[in-house]
């Protein structure tokens, strides 16, 4: 029960890596606030630790009334796992709206903006904390056809890093994980429009880990639980890649 003392925040709760990044940290001890749209989409985790928030996470009021609500009921916030996204079905530039490029961005940069500034604000005063984005291993070893995508991700990826110099001198960690493609109800999705799932799966995605499979959602959550934890206490600015080799 390594992460009995921690608070943790985890957005995109109800996703695929959010449920077992909040079933680890509940297993390890931590009581963890989940965040997602839908309250519904978390009530798999049913667990005297958890607390289900429905917020849009793109609603800055909404966000920090969430973060005063949290901080109110467990008196700190030690961590907070950013795991909402969106994904973009692989399409040629010449096809992708400036709309879709807004909403990739906004879903997945200017959410961590939004929940990093309200969880820097309490962990300051702790003098302690740990953040966590979830950004993709694409940032830095790319696909065709998912370029507003990888944008959003190399965006997180150096918001993170920026945080991580910003925040160091207040004991506060910051890192990133990249996550090769890993079998959540999102991996389908960046498939091109009339291609079938089930095969771009196997032969765009898992076919492309060195490792020889999909990255699972568990896998995620070890590292997870190892940057909340106290052993990650010297390790901040990093970007850890979990994705069974796919970025090499
Ligand atoms: N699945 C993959 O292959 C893969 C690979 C690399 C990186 N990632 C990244 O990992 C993270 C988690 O992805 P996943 O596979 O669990 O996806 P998922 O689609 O299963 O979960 C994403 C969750 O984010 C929530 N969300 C979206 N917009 C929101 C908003 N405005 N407010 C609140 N919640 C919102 C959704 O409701 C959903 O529950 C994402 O950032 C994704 O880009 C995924």
């Amino acid at each position: 029960m390594e992460l009995s003392e921690k608070v943790v925040v985890v957005t995109g709760a109800g996703g695929g890596m959010g449920k077992a990044i909040s079933e680890k940290l509940l297993a390890e001890g931590a009581r963890v606030i989940g965040m997602d749209l839908k309250e519904e989409s978390m009530k798999d985790q049913d667990h005297s630790q958890f607390t289900a928030v429905a917020v849009d996470i793109l609603d800055e009021e909404a966000v920090a009334g969430a973060f005063a609500e949290a901080h109110k009921q467990s008196g700190k916030i030690d961590g907070l796992v950013n795991a909402i996204g969106m994904a973009q079905s692989a399409s040629p530039i010449e096809d992708v709206s400036l709309e879709l490029w807004h909403k990739l961005m906004n879903v997945n940069v200017t959410s961590l903006f939004l929940t990093s500034k309200e969880a820097a604000k309490y962990m300051k005063k702790q003098n302690q904390g740990s953040i966590i984005t979830i950004a993709s291993i694409s940032a830095v070893r790319p696909r065709p056809g998912l370029q507003a995508y990888i944008a959003s991700k190399g965006a997180a990826e150096s918001f993170s890093r920026a945080l991580a110099i910003e925040l160091a001198p207040h004991g506060i960690r910051v890192n990133t994980v990249h996550p090769g493609p890993t079998d959540t109800g999102m991996l389908g999705q960046f498939a091109a429009s009339g291609a079938d799932v089930e095969t771009t799966k196997k032969q765009i995605f898992a076919d492309s880990v060195p490792m020889g499979r999909l990255v699972a959602p568990s896998d995620i959550a070890e590292s997870i639980s190892y940057l909340i934890s106290d052993r990650a206490a010297m390790v901040t600015g990093a970007v850890l890649h979990v994705d069974g080799g796919r970025g090499l």
